[in-house]
């Protein structure tokens, strides 16, 4: 798979996406579809994207014991979709269990790849809920190095890591970055972001945007922009 742009399709239930959705006529997307919506919905609402044509990351974040992940990880490969991501702060042993897990009896699987530290955690929420002492960015590029001896395919991470991962782990290590917004567009709750086209010069190989595209008064219009600025 090669750049692309993935929607965040962050909406409370089915209609609110279809309402979306169908706007793209016969276009096909990739999706991302998150806690919410795949809580609210369960596994019917994958397989009526994927009916639709549409590609799907399923950003559930897993993080158990071991076993326990291997196990979830096989039902969702049983769901067919096309990226699947978990914590690396659940270990290696965990990252190595999902991965076996999501891996059919024919030997293909979904992507793998891991939610380094969370962009909502800080160097002081770090030290202060976690214990973790050392700097932000090195505890990033040590989970993103793990995952990448786990066998993992990629990390997510903000468009601003992206460089260093592919520095640290190898350039067909995927970076995949939230945190897009246009230039003339609203910030909203994130903090560190990068406009689309500048998301494409450091490296990221996806970037998932959300309400820019969801929010528009055209969403179509807005999600070519994303794509004229961010693949071709
Ligand atoms: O609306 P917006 O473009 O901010 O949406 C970004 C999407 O990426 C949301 O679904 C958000 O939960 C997700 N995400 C993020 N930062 C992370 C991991 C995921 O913004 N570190």
């Amino acid at each position: 798979m090669g750049k692309d742009v993935i929607v965040a399709c962050d909406f409370p239930s089915a209609e609110a996406t279809f309402a979306f959705l169908d706007r793209f006529t016969d276009k096909k997307l990739f999706v991302k579809i998150g806690m919410e919506l795949f809580y609210a919905e369960g596994p019917a609402i994958v397989h009526e994207i994927k009916r639709r044509g549409h590609k799907i990351f399923l950003d559930l974040k897993l993080h158990d014991i071991p076993n326990t992940v291997k196990k979830a990880m096989a039902v969702l490969s049983g769901l067919d979709v096309d990226i699947c991501n978990l914590h690396a702060g659940g270990s290696c042993r965990m990252m190595e269990a999902a991965l076996e897990g999501l891996t059919r009896p024919d030997g293909t699987r979904p992507l793998l790849i891991a939610v380094t530290q969370l962009t909502s955690t800080d160097q002081e929420t770090m030290t202060r809920d976690l214990l973790i002492e050392r700097p932000i960015d090195e505890v990033v590029l040590h989970y993103a190095k793990n995952a990448k001896a786990a066998g993992l395919d990629g990390v997510v991470c903000s468009p601003l890591e992206a460089g260093k991962v592919h520095d640290t782990c190898g350039s067909s290590f995927l970076a995949v970055t939230p945190g897009v917004r246009f230039a003339d567009g609203d910030v909203g709750d994130q903090k560190r972001v990068m406009t689309p086209a500048e998301a494409k010069k450091v490296g990221s190989d996806y970037i998932v945007v959300g309400r820019p595209i969801t929010a528009a008064a055209d969403p179509v219009a807005a999600y070519e922009r994303c794509v004229r600025e961010f693949v071709d």
